[in-house]
């Protein structure tokens, strides 16, 4: 089996054993050019190794996995020419006592760049990023925790790469500046047409993705556009609302034996989303076995399911602290 043509990024049946432990179980997912990529679960399930994969750090015990066309297990230098890499703890990769561009000009050597090529990508990035010329000169020492991470996606692309892969770059990140690296990751994704692939273990990634995969102790147990998740629920996007006038465990046991209910999401006080076939359809039967289970309600109403939803119904623990993490 070779690359599919149009896909920037081609993995197949990935495997990747530690001794005996299998840390990738059979890993399939693609991204086509420019896209924004976003691999997400729980601690553990393998999405570090799935971007050591792909830059040729760790070789695959078996499967396939192919960047821009080339087999990431064949030319290693090439390979590196190609992804550009933003590891998780930046600290690794920066030197504090120098500026971004100095430290741009230590990183795109590396691969060989001229010095005038080297400021003039520098720039050009950093300004998307939203640097002034007392940020760009300044000692990295002396720039906030959002400003150093947006140094080290710049040494990531300095050497222009089709494929930017980022590990976990919202991470420790306060709710501001997550978004904020988010829309300059996007807007990078857009000036400069690079395909972006972005761990996380936070939902809120979703929204700016265009393909998501979902990785689940080394394996894939979702791969679409967040649409095409939140459409694999029964409802295909759709779910009844429905407040009542109290809320307990009792109540929920209830509700689950509604007929026809195969999921129900808690969606703030007192009030659950209903996930059943056809909710359109099956509004009045509810209301029916509602009245004749004796359950008053305040009110019951279609609305769009979105994707905390979906985790909330999806087996996949959930737990609420900063958005919705996975645990
Ligand atoms: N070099 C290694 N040797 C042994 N086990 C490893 C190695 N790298 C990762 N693992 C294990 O593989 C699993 C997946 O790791 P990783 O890909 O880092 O997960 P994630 O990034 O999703 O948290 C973990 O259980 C981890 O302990
Ligand atoms: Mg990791």
């Amino acid at each position: 089996m070779g690359s599919h043509p149009s896909r920037e990024i081609d993995i197949h049946d990935l495997k990747v054993r530690f001794g005996k432990f299998w840390a990738l179980k059979g890993v399939s997912f693609y991204a086509h050019k420019r896209e924004f990529l976003g691999i997400i679960g729980a601690s553990g399930a393998g999405k570090t190794t799935v971007l050591r994969v792909l830059t040729g750090q760790v070789r695959p015990t078996s499967g396939e996995a192919f960047v821009g066309g080339h087999d990431v297990t064949k030319d290693h230098k090439l390979i590196s020419l190609l992804v550009g890499y933003v590891p998780q703890i930046e600290h690794l990769s920066l030197y504090f006592d120098f500026s971004a561009l100095q430290n741009a000009q230590f990183f795109g050597r590396n691969f060989g760049m001229r010095p005038r090529e080297i400021e003039e990508r520098a720039r050009n990035i950093l300004m998307i990023l939203g640097f002034d010329e007392d940020l760009m000169t300044k000692r990295v020492s002396r720039l906030s925790g959002g400003e150093r991470k947006r140094v080290s996606i710049c040494l990531g692309l300095i050497h222009d790469p089709l494929i930017l892969l980022l590990d976990e770059p919202t991470t420790g990140l306060d709710a501001h500046l997550r978004h904020e690296t988010l829309n300059y990751l996007k807007e990078l994704n857009f000036e400069l047409g690079t395909t972006m692939v972005i761990i996380s273990h936070d939902l809120e990634i979703v929204d700016y993705c265009s393909r998501v995969v979902l990785l689940e102790h080394g394996l894939v147990s979702q791969f679409g556009t967040p649409q095409d998740l939140i459409s694999s629920l029964p409802g295909h996007g759709e779910s009844l609302r429905l407040e009542l006038p109290t809320f307990n465990t009792a109540i929920e046991e209830r509700i689950h034996q509604i007929p026809g209910v195969k999921y129900v999401a808690s969606a703030g006080r007192n009030t659950v989303k209903l996930f059943l076939d056809n909710p359109r359809k099956n509004m009045l039967p509810v209301i029916r076995h509602l009245n004749s289970m004796k359950m008053p309600f305040e009110e019951l109403s279609i609305v769009e399911a979105d994707f905390f939803d979906y985790f909330q119904v999806k087996p996949w623990k959930t737990d609420i602290k900063s958005g919705v993490e996975l645990t």
